[in-house]
């Protein structure tokens, strides 16, 4: 059920989202898709304390064509379905969990979630999604503060979320960053998000460094989204030193 209604969240858009896009166009592109993204979350302060309703995700993900997402995100307010270090000496507000969302009819609407991972204010959190041979792999491993070594990993068939098409490359050629907050009191929202060392890689260049290159800071009216130090890792892999999500 929790799965069901977070589905129903995840594509639709949320009541108060930034959300940063880089969609590949299929046709310009050839049907250039991503197949792979890796970034370092930097985990906040927790909400206000006067905040009781939730939940509120931070993450980027790669949206297949046809629906449905792949996405490690840094959720409050949401159980996962178990946890990698539950008894984690600091306060648990925090977890990392990766998500599968299918699309809308496939896998019964049901989503793929991992176990979570309970980490402090202050560390750091590696994450990585990628498809290889008709799978999608995520993984999140903390690198640095209180809960460094604690990781969780899922691996799933790709056809049993998301279309498939002829090409055979996952299909997702949407990429994006989002502050997704749900519940009756995310206008108090108060502190930025950091992303640091974010990769997303295609399965070839075509149009990869004109779109990623076109990035710029903006707002929607739900907040800021700040991306610096874009740089191209090779030519089919945008790199950005850095994203900050911060409140309106
Ligand atoms: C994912 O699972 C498939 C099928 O069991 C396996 O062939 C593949 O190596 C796995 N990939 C990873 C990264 O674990
Ligand atoms: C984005 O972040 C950079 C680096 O922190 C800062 O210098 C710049 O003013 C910010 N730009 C906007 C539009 O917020």
């Amino acid at each position: 059920m929790l799965s069901l209604v977070f589905a129903l969240f995840a594509v639709a858009t949320s009541a108060w989202a930034i959300s940063w896009p880089l969609i590949l166009d299929a046709g310009s592109t050839g049907g250039n898709v991503w197949i792979e993204l890796t970034y370092t979350i930097h985990v906040p302060q927790g909400p206000p304390s006067t905040v009781t309703t939730g939940p509120w995700f931070f993450w980027c993900g790669l949206q297949p064509q046809g629906g449905g997402v792949v996405q490690p995100v840094l959720q409050w307010g949401e159980d996962a379905p178990g946890y990698v270090n539950p008894n984690a000496p600091f306060p648990h507000i925090w977890a990392m969990v990766l998500w599968d969302v299918p699309a809308s009819g496939l896998n019964n609407d049901v989503s793929r979630i991992s176990n979570g991972v309970w980490a402090a204010q202050g560390d750091q959190i590696a994450n990585s999604a990628s498809f290889n041979s008709g799978f999608w792999t995520q993984t999140a491993s903390v690198i640095s503060g209180q809960a460094t070594g604690a990781s969780t990993s899922t691996n799933i068939t790709a056809n049993q979320y998301f279309h498939d098409d002829a090409a055979h490359d996952g299909g997702a050629n949407f990429f994006l960053c989002e502050s997704e907050l749900d519940g009756q009191q995310t206008n108090q929202w108060n502190f930025p998000v950091l992303f640091t060392d974010i990769f997303i890689r295609a399965k070839n260049s075509n149009g990869v460094q004109a779109l990623c290159a076109s990035a710029r800071p903006f707002s929607d009216g739900n907040g800021f989204a700040n991306m610096t130090g874009f740089s191209m890792f090779d030519a089919n892999t945008c790199h950005f030193a850095s994203l900050v999500l911060t409140p309106p």
